[in-house]
């Protein structure tokens, strides 16, 4: 009892610590390092899931937005499912505390290991994306004599209007199932006896901000369901995927993703027929705008035209800008200086090393703090060794 009231004291005591002195102790944490605000990723998930409770969507968090094992614990709390792409993420997921029959798993590539230990585990669904796969899935049920469920992952050919490498829904890319090719893997399906037909899955791609594209994926599903409707084909669950994008420019303005517009679109456009359940897959949306990379100013280096802030980060840290060209609104958390322009560049070995261009920061020394902000989604999961570096760091608090 007495212990209770002095860690509940505790609990408080730190918070006020931190809204009084929010950075004060990011001195005592090696840089580069992430850190995770936890009351906005709490805030966040709880938008999310009201939002989605009250209109009986169901809702994974797409793992490979971010698999730090706290932060996973915190979303598994919140009691929404997990999207998967490898075993390694399916035991993450597990070891976190989602359940098993919370569990998608997608991906082009499954191993035979990978399908084997997701069937031991009896996940929810797989998300199966082509005919190959889907005769391997039946294969391995049968050898350890169970049934697996199995949604088709269809390829609508929408252009999700994002950048080229996170595009995924377009006949050109690698992912799902033509929809060209849906009866032929029906007809294939009708001689398996190992695998179950539960749903369709979509996904056409990442950081979409304008709902006329899931408006369009809607449409593409309606005209589907009617056709399938016909030859009384109908499926459980239809899983939308994820892509809801945030806004990078201002998260502290937006520091919460717009779910009402996203789940609204798929509420007033889709065609759900008796019983079928919606299920959506986002990432990016759960986690980004509560975390960002802290890193320390090792030199500010003047040259002809430019001044750099060299930081001890770089793209092996946070690969996003030099991978895609994204933009990170980038701020000097220690310096309250007149402002100046800088560009923003790591120490490694290539020119692609850069957070920034022309960005305005607070004068800045050596040893301030720059915090790279909406780093949560692909960033520490992106991290590599690149240069013989040692992986960032983390703090959640
Ligand atoms: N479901 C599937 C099948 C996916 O491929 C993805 C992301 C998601 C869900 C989650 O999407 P989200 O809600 O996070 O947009 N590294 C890139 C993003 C790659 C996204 C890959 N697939 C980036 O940093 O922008």
């Amino acid at each position: 009892m007495q212990n209770k009231f002095y860690m509940t004291l505790y609990f408080y005591i730190s918070i006020l610590y931190k809204y009084m002195f929010p950075i004060s102790h990011f001195n005592q944490v090696k840089t580069p390092f992430y850190y995770y605000d936890k009351t906005l990723l709490n805030h966040t998930l709880s938008t999310l899931t009201r939002l989605a409770e009250d209109r009986n969507f169901v809702v994974h968090y797409a793992i490979k937005a971010n698999a730090n094992p706290g932060i996973l614990k915190i979303i598994a709390a919140a009691g929404v499912g997990a999207d998967c792409v490898s075993g390694g993420e399916i035991k993450a997921a597990l070891a976190a505390g989602f359940p098993a029959k919370k569990i998608v798993f997608a991906g082009v590539g499954k191993a035979d290991w990978e399908i084997e230990y997701a069937l031991e585990n009896k996940i929810f669904c797989f998300n199966v994306e082509s005919a190959e796969e889907l005769a391997v899935i039946e294969e391995l049920a049968r050898k350890k004599e169970t049934i697996a469920s199995v949604a088709l992952r269809l390829n609508p050919n929408i252009d999700a209007h994002t950048h080229e490498y996170i595009t995924t829904g377009l006949n050109e890319n690698k992912f799902g199932i033509p929809l060209e090719m849906l009866d032929g893997v029906l007809a294939q399906m009708q001689n398996y006896t190992h695998v179950q037909l539960v749903g369709f899955h979509f996904h056409i791609g990442s950081q979409i901000l304008n709902m006329e594209s899931f408006r369009l994926l809607c449409e593409r599903i309606n005209r589907l369901q009617d056709d399938l409707a016909r030859r009384n084909i109908q499926v459980k669950h239809i899983n939308v995927g994820g892509g809801l994008g945030v806004d990078y420019d201002n998260p502290d303005k937006n520091p919460i993703p717009d779910f009402e517009s996203y789940f609204n679109v798929f509420r007033d456009n889709l065609d759900l027929r008796g019983g079928q359940q919606l299920h959506c897959e986002l990432g990016r949306a759960v986690v980004c705008q509560c975390g960002s990379l802290i890193t320390r100013v090792l030199y500010v280096k003047k040259s002809l035209k430019k001044q750099f802030v060299i930081v001890d980060a770089g793209m092996t840290d946070l690969i996003r800008p030099a991978l895609y060209q994204a933009h990170h609104y980038i701020e000097n958390i220690t310096s309250d200086m007149a402002e100046q322009q800088y560009d923003v560049v790591g120490p490694i070995c290539e020119s692609s090393d850069c957070f920034g261009k022309n960005v305005t920061l607070n004068a800045t020394e050596r040893g301030d703090l720059i915090a790279i902000r909406s780093a949560g989604a692909y960033g520490e999961i992106m991290a590599s060794q690149y240069n013989c570096r040692p992986l960032p760091g983390s703090l959640i608090e």
